[in-house]
């Protein structure tokens, strides 16, 4: 259930009423503080002038008719009109109480399931033959934390990982695999390692380089051999990705795969069309299209090159045949893409001459969700000591091992194999947190400390909450189904946990449009703070009557299931104890 959509009908059918057609510019939003009433419109100064009213005037009207004509399912308790004109909405408790009750009755948690549409979620998107790095990783969870949110709101869902599975450098590579085959020192369990020493030897040796020339052609034409030797490549490299995406908690899985080489066959076609439509035109033996909205210095219209003189095809064209392909086959009604912001021109002029194609209508949103880079401490790309980039795999593996440092020293008296467990949930959630919790479209510093701490907009801090509450139960020695009672509002501490309950699906559909799961994290940790707050100052099992009891251990049970669902979101798992 979506409160501030119920709030914003109420409203709407109030300016309807009294004001029509300026309602688009005003909406209900929730209070910045407590004592402004749970919602406020604050936005009414902007419209007063042209309806001829003082905001003040224009708000008690609007607040009059809510309370009066817009109010028979009791939603409201009080409208508050204050100066300069805003309205503070106080929810009734009593149908708060109630809307608990049935949040927690439902498996949902009382999140209505969408209108469903089909959306292609690009992302991860690693290299073959290249270890995957930490630039792979903010893709990657982000993407994947969109994805299930979409997933969880009732959208259907096509995960397409846009493997770099194609391009020239495979000549080089299946030259260097022949090789190695014959020789055991070369591994490909080291990708990084093999692209490097294949680069060399490329480099370095005019007859192995002419070989790897071939290949590429060989390949090219669909050679039997060379085709067995790329896939080789590919299944090897996806084996280590998807030892990554398991142990990150992340739902792509080898049938997600959808690579550059998939649109090979589809790149003639396309340039065939742009030029005989006129949109490209041949320049130098290269083939172009002039886009107006990309100007260069000279002001003049910038031309992005779909096929190169010697007959090869781009990155840019492969992502022209991949938008229009997503459309043609999948029928999407939205694609969004989680790529790195400095690919953000690349893919502005490819959907702009998907456009101007015509290959995918404007009513399907072509959505590049951008991030920025992971930057270290000091404010520089984050790199190893040695200045190599970083393993996502190390990367992980360091994460365990200070968790369970940190867990060890916290509750020393749990099992080894516990803590073992324990450390690989907290150590990885913490990673993906500490990514997932920055907007996503600054660089973000990757600082160890903070994102293992239990203070703060961490993790650990919201997985520890959830061990609390586990625990008020196995003290209670009860479960949720065993309570039975109401859920009833007192206090101020109720009030304000209660209110923030039930913003859950507002906060889903908000990472769902916008794909920016720190606002779960920012619900989260707020959420996890109000519990603690009224854990402190509420007694919950030494409460004065059994009724007060049953009522705040739902509330906490509620708690502890909405901050489950919204780490399951972000794909962070949570412990019983910690
Ligand atoms: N493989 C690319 C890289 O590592 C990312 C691909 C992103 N997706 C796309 N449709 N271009 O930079």
């Amino acid at each position: 259930m979506d409160v501030r959509n119920i709030l914003n009908n109420k409203l709407e059918q109030a300016f309807q009423a009294l004001f029509l057609n300026s309602f688009q510019k005003v909406s209900v939003r929730p209070s910045a503080r407590h004592n402004f009433g749970d919602y406020q419109v604050n936005s009414i100064m902007g419209v007063a002038k042209q309806n001829g009213k003082t905001p003040v005037e224009m708000a008690a009207e609007l607040a009059n008719y809510i309370e009066s004509r817009a109010n028979d399912d009791g939603v409201i308790a009080k409208l508050e009109v204050v100066a300069p004109g805003f309205i503070n909405i106080f929810l009734n408790p009593d149908w708060l109480a109630n809307r608990l009750s049935a949040a927690l009755a439902d498996p949902r948690l009382g999140v209505e399931r969408v209108a469903p549409q089909t959306i292609v979620v690009d992302y991860s998107s690693p290299n073959v033959a290249k270890e995957m790095h930490v630039g792979h990783l903010r893709s990657t969870i982000i993407g994947d934390a969109s994805v299930r949110t979409l997933t969880f709101l009732g959208h259907k869902v096509i995960r397409a990982n846009h493997l770099g599975d194609w391009g020239t450098q495979f000549g080089m590579l299946i030259a260097f695999l022949e090789q190695a085959e014959s020789r055991d020192d070369i591994s490909l369990s080291d990708l990084e390692g093999f692209y490097r020493a294949a680069k060399k030897r490329y480099d370095d040796d005019e007859a192995f380089a002419r070989r790897a020339r071939q290949y590429v052609v060989r390949l090219q034409q669909g050679d039997e051999w060379c085709r067995k030797m790329w896939r080789k490549l590919v299944e090897i490299s996806m084996a280590q990705n998807q030892r990554n995406y398991d142990r990150l908690n992340v739902t792509l899985k080898p049938q997600h795969i959808m690579g550059e080489s998939l649109y090979n066959d589809m790149l003639p076609g396309i340039v065939d069309d742009l030029l005989k439509r006129g949109i490209a035109s041949e320049s130098d033996g290269a083939v172009v299209v002039y886009l107006d909205d990309f100007r260069n210095k000279e002001g003049e219209p910038m031309g992005v090159i779909v096929r190169k003189s010697d007959g090869g095809y781009l990155y840019t064209t492969t992502d022209i045949a991949c938008a229009k392909y997503r459309y043609e086959h999948f029928h999407a009604d939205r694609m969004i893409y989680y790529i790195d912001a400095r690919q953000h021109q690349h893919l502005m002029m490819a959907w702009e001459i998907v456009r101007k194609a015509g290959y995918v209508p404007e009513s399907v949103s072509l959505e590049h969700h951008m991030f920025g880079m992971m930057l270290d401490k000091q404010g520089r790309p984050f790199k190893t000591r040695e200045g190599g980039t970083v393993k996502l795999s190390e990367l992980l593996d360091e994460a365990v091992v200070r968790a369970r440092k940190l867990v060890a020293e916290k509750s020393p008296q749990l099992p080894e194999a516990e803590l073992d467990s324990l450390a690989e949930i907290i150590g990885i959630g913490a990673v993906k947190y500490a990514d997932l919790s920055k907007n996503r479209t600054t660089d973000y510093i990757f600082d160890w400390d903070s994102m293992l701490s239990f203070e703060g907009n961490t993790a650990p801090y919201i997985q520890y909450a959830c061990a609390r509450i586990a625990s008020i139960f196995r003290r209670a020695n009860l479960t949720v189904e065993q309570l039975e009672g109401e859920i009833s509002l007192n206090t101020d501490r109720e009030r304000m946990l209660a209110v923030r309950l039930l913003q859950f699906e507002e906060t889903l559909q908000l990472v769902a449009r916008e794909g920016t799961p720190h606002v779960m994290c920012a619900y989260l940790y707020d959420l996890a703070g109000l519990f603690s707050r009224f854990y402190t100052d509420c007694p919950i099992l030494n409460s004065d009557s059994s009724a007060l009891r049953v009522s705040r251990l739902k509330l906490v049970a509620l708690t502890e299931r909405t901050l489950k669902q919204g780490l399951e979101t972000l794909g962070i798992q949570t412990v019983e104890r910690m």
